[in-house]
């Protein structure tokens, strides 16, 4: 099987299938059995520190019977707060999963504080208890209405800067790929200590709350990864700051284009929410095969190849993004499901494959 190792947040990860932030990790059998079929980082869901607005205490997260007899091995995650609030049940948890899944898994934690001096203490605190890293979640700061901040950009910097003057652990920051300046955004996040970003499309509903299924209705869901591939493709040019792709990911095809674009790691969580832990294992698969269908042993022979870094001439750049991405003349047919299909079908363009109507569509939300 190809090596599919990548570096991402100062570790080397057998794979760049991660399990996002979630309730995934909530069960320390589930993070154990993800981290068994080959989860290549654990993200535990965020911790929640400061005062919270009234009522979000008691939310439970929705989720449908349909979603619980199908997914016995998840059933319990319908049944959680939505979110954790106490710091020491938090990091006890964290160092459970931790001497659970073992060194070869990292296991990176989430925070999301309500106050600015909350950020740093929380950081503080969380990182004593030895998680592999910390994802700032910060993304809700772009759309909160009851709290839009005169910049947000220039609060999160602030952030970032603040929790890494106290912090040693890798600092992720997960973010809206949204505004021109994002690469930019994105050097400053670097110059003040943030290891990687995290793009995420918070936009729309997760699918885990309306099955798996994409509404074409709807441009720029979670299922249409077409922006964040682009502002991979680009961000990724940035020296000295890694990129993970969140959102959307249901098969190789989406782990494949973000690799191309430049990502060091890809979040899954509703993939695996709907399938459990096996869909990590066929995603590994998918993608050792796909690499191997490109002539390599090693996944990093691919990682960026379509990311901006590697060209000097915008054209030449914007023209290999279209023909790979845009244009999807790749990955797909080595997913396990297309291969079974194609089988007496007749090849389409350069690689037997279309663009998907969602991935075609072209960057107008992601
Ligand atoms: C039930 C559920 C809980 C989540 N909790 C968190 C969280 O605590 N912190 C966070 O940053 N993201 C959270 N997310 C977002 C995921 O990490 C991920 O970014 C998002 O679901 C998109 O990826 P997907 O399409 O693979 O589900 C959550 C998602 C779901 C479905």
């Amino acid at each position: 099987m190809a090596d599919l190792g990548t570096r991402y947040l100062g570790h080397r990860l057998q794979t760049p299938v991660v399990v996002g932030a979630s309730p995934l990790t909530d069960d320390v059998r589930s993070a154990e059995a993800l981290a068994e079929a080959g989860a290549g980082m654990l993200t535990l869901r965020s911790l929640v520190a400061g005062p919270l607005s009234l009522g979000v205490e008691v939310r439970r997260l929705p989720g449908s019977e349909r979603h619980r007899r199908q997914h016995a091995m998840f059933a319990g995650l319908l049944d959680v707060p939505r979110f954790a609030t106490d710091v020491e049940e938090y990091c006890e948890h964290l160092a459970a999963i931790r001497r659970a899944v073992g060194a070869s898994v990292p296991v990176v934690a989430s925070v999301y504080a309500r106050s600015p001096q909350s950020w740093e203490a929380t950081c503080r605190r969380v990182a004593a208890a030895g998680p592999a890293g910390i994802e700032l979640n910060v993304y809700g700061m772009y759309a909160n209405g009851h709290a839009v901040p005169r910049d947000p950009e220039e609060v999160i910097v602030a952030i970032v800067r603040a929790v890494r003057q106290h912090v040693r652990v890798p600092v992720a920051v997960k973010l809206l790929p949204v505004g021109r300046t994002l690469i930019r955004f994105v050097q400053r996040l670097r110059d003040v200590g943030a290891d990687a970003v995290v793009l995420f499309n918070a936009f729309h509903r997760s699918d885990w709350f309306r099955g798996l299924e994409h509404d074409a209705r709807l441009p720029g869901g979670p299922a249409d990864p077409v922006v964040r591939y682009f502002w991979i493709s680009r961000v990724s040019a940035v020296e000295g700051i890694d990129v993970a792709y969140s959102g959307g990911v249901r098969s190789v095809d989406q782990v494949a284009k973000a690799t191309l674009c430049g990502a060091a790691a890809v979040q899954v969580v509703s993939l695996l929410m709907h399938e459990g832990p096996a869909a990590v294992r066929r995603l590994n698969e998918d993608l050792a095969a796909w690499v191997a269908s490109r002539g390599q042993r090693k996944l990093r022979a691919l990682q960026g190849e379509v990311s901006m870094r590697r060209y000097r001439l915008l054209d030449a750049f914007e023209l290999a993004y279209t023909r790979e991405i845009l244009l999807g003349a790749l990955p797909a047919m080595h997913s396990r499901e297309r291969r079974e299909a194609r089988s007496g079908a007749h090849g389409r363009g350069r690689t037997g494959i279309a663009a998907s109507g969602a991935e075609a569509r072209g960057p107008t939300a992601g």
